[in-house]
This record gives C-alpha cells, sequence and structure tokens, in this order.
C-alpha cells in the first residue's frame, strides 16, 4: 500500500505573518489526517517560523530548492545541511520553473538529488513535458529521459516523483483523469526499469492546477498516490479540502 502525500508548493509566496496566519487556521483542520502524508514547502524566508509551528503536528516540512555542496563559497545557495538543520526532512528538485526559468539541467538535479539522499531528504522529483513536446507526440520520451537522468545512480529509497505537466502548471488546465493515469502508469514502468518490484512503492503524484474540484477524480487513478499544489495550497480552507480529499 502506498501512503498518499499531499504536498503545498507556496513558490514565491506569503511572508512570516502569512505562513503563520495560515498554519493557524490549517493545522485545526488537518489534526486527525493520520492516513496522509502532508508536506508543505514554504519559501525560505519563512522555513524556520514553519518549522517552529509544525513542530507538534505530523506535517513534514519541505524546502523548494538547495544546492547539492555541503557548504562554502556558494554566494546565494543553500545546502542539504543547512535543511536539515533547520528541521526539513522534503526537499522539491527538478521543478519546471527552476528547469526553465534558472536552466536547471537534469545533471545538476541529479547532483542534487544525491546530496539530498545523502543527508537523509526525502526528495519530490519533478518532471513534466512542456505543451509544445506533447503536441508533437514527445512526452513519453521526455519523461523517460528526466526519469533516467535525474534518477541515474540513485537507490529507490526516499524518492517521490511529482508528474506535473508543463501546459497544466498555473494555468487552469489539469491533465484528464485518462492522460493522468496513462502518464503515471508510464512513470511506474520506467522506475520499474530502473528499480524492479520497488517501483510498486514509490510514490507517484499529480501537479498542475489541482484544486479541491479536481483532487477527487485524480486520486481515483490507481497510479496516482497523490498531488503537489501550487495556487491551490496558498489558502489554507482549500488545501485543507484537497488534503481531506473524498471525505
Ligand atoms: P499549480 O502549481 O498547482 O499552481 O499549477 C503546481 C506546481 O507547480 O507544483
Amino acid at each position: 500500500m502506498r501512503k498518499p502525500v499531499i504536498a503545498a508548493n507556496w513558490k514565491m509566496n506569503k511572508k512570516v505573518d502569512d505562513a503563520q496566519a495560515f498554519l493557524d487556521q490549517f493545522i485545526p483542520l488537518v489534526w486527525n489526517e493520520k492516513e496522509i502524508d502532508i508536506v508543505i514547502a514554504p519559501p525560505f524566508t519563512v522555513l524556520h517560523t514553519v518549522a517552529n509551528l509544525l513542530k507538534i503536528t505530523s506535517v513534514s516540512l519541505a524546502a523548494q530548492n538547495m544546492y547539492f555542496e555541503e557548504k562554502g563559497a556558494f554566494t546565494g545557495e543553500i545546502s542539504p545541511a543547512m535543511l536539515t538543520d533547520i528541521g526539513c526532512t522534503h526537499v522539491i528538485l527538478g521543478h519546471s520553473e527552476r528547469r526553465a526559468i534558472f536552466g536547471e539541467s537534469d545533471e545538476l538535479i541529479n547532483r542534487k538529488i544525491g546530496a539530498a539522499r545523502n543527508f537523509g531528504l526525502e526528495v519530490i522529483f519533478c518532471i513534466g513535458e512542456t505543451l509544445a513536446e506533447r503536441e508533437a507526440g514527445k512526452t513519453f520520451d521526455v519523461l523517460k529521459k528526466q526519469i533516467q537522468a535525474g534518477l541515474k545512480e540513485i537507490p529507490h529509497n526516499g524518492i517521490i516523483v511529482a508528474y506535473e505537466p508543463v501546459w497544466a502548471i498555473g494555468t487552469g488546465k489539469t491533465a484528464t483523469t485518462a492522460e493522468a493515469q496513462e502518464a503515471h502508469e508510464f512513470v511506474r514502468a520506467r522506475l520499474a526499469d530502473l528499480y524492479g518490484k520497488a517501483a510498486d512503492e514509490t510514490r507517484i503524484l499529480y501537479g498542475g492546477s489541482v484544486t479541491p474540484e479536481s483532487i477527487d477524480t485524480l486520486m481515483a487513478c490507481p497510479d496516482v498516490d497523490g498531488a503537489l499544489v501550487g495556487g491551490a495550497s496558498l489558502k489554507a480552507d482549500s488545501f485543507a479540502r484537497i488534503v481531506k480529499y473524498n471525505k
């Protein structure tokens, strides 16, 4: 049985007061949700505040990015050791915004994943095709390459994959359940190429305009094990409803 994961990616949103107000409202709403792993990924500047507020809860803390070195002359970067020190248990790596806006390559992402695992951080590893790639019939080639390069020489433990079609992120366009299931099934088969039977245990999340309205049908897909939620995770009531899908 794969335990579902519902993760919030706040991206570059929320200052200290906003994060505090969100959690004051959110925590009581999900206090009893023990069957689901809930993860929140705030921006770096509020990690400390959120870490303190999550201490007595079962909600996990994630960073949205990190560098692969442990310390040193890397101005502006944050290391995996710094993340575990502050209470992070997870890190999002390979997000399409990092790939597209900040030019992160599969090779860089692979090094980051290796470093994160060396420090015991669970990785939410994002993959997904652009609209042009989908329209050119290249979706599966892109996913296969991202998986093979990103997870090269990475053991299966502590890896959560997030399939996020780029054309669905922040656009209000969610993949249909058929599109999501087809992609997730393909991703699991490629994970099986790398990991054999252990691929059955790997959680594969869907991301891209997930809302309280779309979560129930997405979660009904056999290979969808959770969601990575951007816009709809910024409001406590909407994110709590997504956590409590089907209720
Ligand atoms: P969205 O973002 O839910 O706003 O589409 C998802 C993500 O980028 O992780």
